[in-house]
């Protein structure tokens, strides 16, 4: 596989951390950090955090992304954001059906296919999240759920969205635990969604795909979860916090 087709995409995911002074600590000191990477960086904070993110990273190399979307412009939908507000914002791409929003706010496989959509009519650039349970893996249905993930939530994709979209493996089970997937794991995977994409389009769009891995990636672990040949970055939550872990992950990918 080679990877030279895609772009290397290392993307952090700060869930619900950081108040917005907080955030400025931390992109303050990426900021001069990352200043060569070599690789796409993308900080997804929480949309409090959008504001400082989108001023302090404005004509730097750091992107900003926002951690969900509604599918709606406008209207009676309190507490959520539309895609809309993330473009006036200055967002380029957001985070979309990440497990925590399938497991605890009632993400399904349609509401992720729809802000997917959604996000792609506004110009942004969704992160789709798939990944099976503990549960899933033991029984031996980890293909079967990843698979049926990726054509849900792409259903109606033209090639031209895949060109803009990414997608993250995130096994549910080594999301904040510790526990990472072996890079053979992470990497049979990977490229499991790759066959799946190529099966929906073709080859060439399923060579262009930036598939990320996710789950306790660090600076220990990511050099071998990067060199596998479909993983072409990361969707860092806890390491993502951190400036020196993050630096290091973005280094790895940046080889
Ligand atoms: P951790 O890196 O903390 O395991 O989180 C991964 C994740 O969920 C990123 O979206």
């Amino acid at each position: 596989m080679d990877k030279s087709k895609r772009a290397a995409v290392l993307a952090g995911n700060w869930k619900m951390n950081k108040t917005p002074e907080e955030a400025k600590e931390i992109l303050n000191g990426l900021l001069p950090a990352l200043k060569g990477a070599d690789c796409t960086v993308v900080v997804c904070v929480p949309y409090t955090d959008l504001g400082v993110a989108v001023e302090l990273c404005r004509g730097s190399n750091i992107h900003v992304g926002a951690q969900n979307v509604h599918f709606k412009e406008s209207g009676a939908y309190t507490g959520e954001i539309s895609p809309l507000m993330l473009v006036e914002a200055g967002v380029e791409y957001v985070i979309i059906g990440h497990s925590e929003r399938r497991q605890y706010f009632g993400e399904t496989d349609e509401t992720v296919n729809l802000r997917a959509k959604a996000a792609l009519e506004h110009g942004l650039k969704p992160i789709i999240c798939v990944g099976e349970l503990l549960e899933e893996r033991e029984n031996g249905t980890t293909e079967q759920v990843v698979t049926r993930q990726v054509k849900a939530a792409l259903a109606d994709f033209t090639a031209e969205d895949m060109a803009n979209t990414i997608i993250a493996y995130e096994p549910v089970w080594a999301i904040g635990t510790g526990k990472t997937a072996t890079s053979e794991q992470a990497g049979e995977v990977c490229g499991l969604i790759r066959r799946t994409v190529a099966g929906l389009f073709d080859a060439k769009v399923a060579d262009a795909l930036t598939i990320q891995y996710g789950g306790s990636m660090n600076p220990k672990n990511c050099d071998e979860l990067l060199a596998q040949p479909d993983v072409d970055g990361g969707l860092i939550g806890g390491a993502a916090l951190k400036v020196d872990d993050f630096t290091a992950l973005v280094n790895s990918a940046s080889k």
